[in-house]
């Protein structure tokens, strides 16, 4: 059994120093990218402070379309260019969102988010997807959470091969 043992974060670099050293024993030995990416988004929604949402769209060849997630149900499908998620999958890069009401086309799954950070999921230039986390408040994210979480998912898509 997995035991998340609590992080003791002064710091953000600290505290997603110390979610990517669970996040590497709970992927560990398991390739299934179904089974990781449901363990990976619980993992994360149990340890950062202030979210609402957090989980995976996976590509599937045409549009994106909602993966593991903790919070409440979200849009199923989104299409590439459309949303900070479509946004993230077509331009390749990630989207940090201060201020959704801000930002241009944003897709409202839960009407409590208001700021929100997406990454890309690439793997030898082929996109699987994005990782999508939202929060209820304003510039909720920056550039830590940007770093932090480029390394967390890094960590996913290596587990996957
Ligand atoms: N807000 C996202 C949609 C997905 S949900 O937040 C879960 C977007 O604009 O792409």
């Amino acid at each position: 059994m997995f035991v998340a043992a609590p992080i003791a974060a002064g710091s953000k670099p600290e505290l997603y120093a110390g979610l990517a050293g669970q996040a590497r024993g709970l992927l560990h030995g398991e390739r299934d990218r179904i089974a990781n990416a449901a363990n990976f988004a619980a993992l994360v929604w149990h340890a950062l402070p202030d979210i609402n949402w957090c989980g995976f769209y996976f590509f599937d060849g045409q549009e994106l379309v909602v993966g593991p997630f903790q919070g409440k149900p979200a849009c199923v499908r989104i299409a590439l260019g459309r949303g900070v998620c479509g946004t993230a999958a077509l331009t390749r890069t990630s989207q940090l969102v201060r201020d959704v009401n801000a930002f241009d086309g944003h897709i409202a799954c839960d009407s409590a988010s208001r700021s929100e950070l997406v990454l890309p999921l690439l793997h030898e230039g082929r996109l699987l997807g994005v990782w999508d986390v939202d929060s209820p408040l304003v510039a909720r994210f920056d550039e830590e959470d940007r770093a932090g979480m480029q390394t967390l998912c890094d960590i996913f898509l290596d587990s996957l091969h």
